[in-house]
């Protein structure tokens, strides 16, 4: 009998096994452990993906002991069951979504670039021509920075924001344990004052930023409520945090293991976005998303009940071999790259243009800072959750001194 098992620690270090697996022998599998459905083809997680009146993303249509954790969890949070983009379904997502899509369209956020890559190089500028620490030295600040500055709070709070979107992504594990979800719902009290405070400051004063556009919008007559502009803002916060950090992080990993493909991208620097995309691929930031089945339906030949937890495992979906051929093998040159890392249908990446522009530009800048990039003596560590993938410490080598470039 197929099982799947994301607790054993081979999970973490390599899911793509079990994936594998899982998709030959029960590719529609219902886990008793999970208390879900864990689909692992792409036919069917795109399927459900398209599939928004029949699988929910808000988990009030969820039934059962697992839904009623995570009622239980969102009970206890300060922002209690406030709707946002992420967990609403239309006609709510339609609203919430129409106000910030504007701010994220691929021209505005093309016009970002020259200070994205200023950002990008002044992290760098400290770096030691010896090894350097990529996660803490460029991955995770660069996203906050941005992030921050869009919002329009000082990124000189990002150690704070760090900690916080930290702590709430933590609660994307398998089970989150007692502790963690004691330091979430502390953290999202944190976020709350922390963005109250802007909020009231944007009230009187509006300015050219992202908080200033929540707190004005209007939609069809409709403003949104003080709860739902901040749970937004929280969202944008953590949303883009984790897992652009991710992204940078496991795409620098694939290089590194496969070498001859960075060569590729320093070689023609033009299939440095389709690199992107195929490191987007062959190793997810975000390997599930959730979604609720609204009433029984059936998914791959398989009866899925009104109420039901599904799984699109995206990660597994990336390696399906009847979309992609030898998909386990990392090709910077592949075409046509569909992967579902960003979602798809109405919930597809709000952030996905500044995601690939943040990792065009660190990419740009360590191809061009490592020539000869390898794995430091600091080595690697897996972190991560269930749901979302990436390293937790990355250490390079192989650098060069900045004046040896200018
Ligand atoms: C490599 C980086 C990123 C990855 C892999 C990623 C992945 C995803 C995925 C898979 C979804 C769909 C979730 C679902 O269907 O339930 C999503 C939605 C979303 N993402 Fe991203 N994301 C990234 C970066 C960002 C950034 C930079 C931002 C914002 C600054 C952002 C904001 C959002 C928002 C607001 C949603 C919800 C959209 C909706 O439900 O309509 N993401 N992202």
């Amino acid at each position: 009998m197929a099982v799947f098992n994301p607790f054993v620690p081979s999970y973490k270090s390599n899911p793509y096994r079990q994936y594998s697996r899982l998709r030959a022998d029960d590719p529609v599998h219902r886990s008793q452990a999970l208390g879900a459905w864990v689909l692992t083809r792409y036919a069917d997680c795109l399927a459900v993906l398209r599939d928004q009146a029949a699988f929910s993303s808000d988990a009030r249509n969820a039934r059962g002991p697992v839904a009623d954790a995570i009622d239980e969890q969102r009970r206890g949070s300060p922002l209690g069951r406030t709707p946002t983009v992420l967990t609403s379904d239309p006609p709510d997502h339609t609203r919430l979504r129409g106000i910030v899509t504007r701010a994220f369209t691929p021209r505005r956020v093309a016009e970002l670039r020259p200070h994205i890559e200023e950002i990008a190089r002044d992290l760098l500028a400290d770096a030691p021509a010896g090894e350097f620490e990529l996660m803490a030295g460029l991955a995770q600040p660069l996203p906050v920075i941005v992030i921050a500055e869009l919002l329009g709070v000082p990124s000189e709070d990002r150690a704070r924001f760090k900690e916080w979107s930290n702590a709430i992504a933590a609660t994307t594990n398998v089970v989150t344990r007692e502790d963690e979800a004691l330091a979430a719902r502390q953290a999202t009290e944190q976020l709350v004052e922390y963005f109250g405070r802007v909020v009231s400051q944007r009230r009187r004063e509006p300015r050219e930023d992202l908080i200033s556009a929540l707190v004005t919008a209007e939609e069809d007559g409709q403003r949104l409520s003080e709860r739902e502009v901040l749970a937004f803002a929280i969202l944008l916060l953590v949303a883009g945090n984790e897992t652009t950090t991710n992204l940078i992080g496991n795409g620098t990993l694939a290089l590194l293991e496969q070498p001859e493909q960075a060569q590729r991208l320093r070689d023609d620097p033009s299939r440095l976005a389709g690199g992107i995309e195929e490191m987007l691929r062959y190793d997810s930031p975000v390997q599930g998303v959730v979604r609720f089945a609204t009433r029984d339906v059936e998914v791959g030949g398989r009866l899925v009940s009104k109420g039901d937890i599904v799984l699109a495992m995206l990660g597994a979906a990336n390696r399906d071999p009847e979309q992609f051929p030898e998909p386990d093998t990392l090709d910077v040159a592949r075409e046509d790259v569909r992967h579902l890392s960003f979602g798809m249908g109405i919930h597809f990446c709000l952030g996905a243009p500044l995601a690939r522009l943040e990792a065009q530009v660190a990419f740009g800048v360590l191809l061009e800072r490592f020539p000869h990039l390898q794995l430091g003596e600091g080595g690697r560590e897996r972190g991560g959750t269930f749901l979302l993938r990436g390293p937790s410490r990355l250490s390079l080598a192989g650098g060069q001194d900045r004046d040896a470039l200018d």
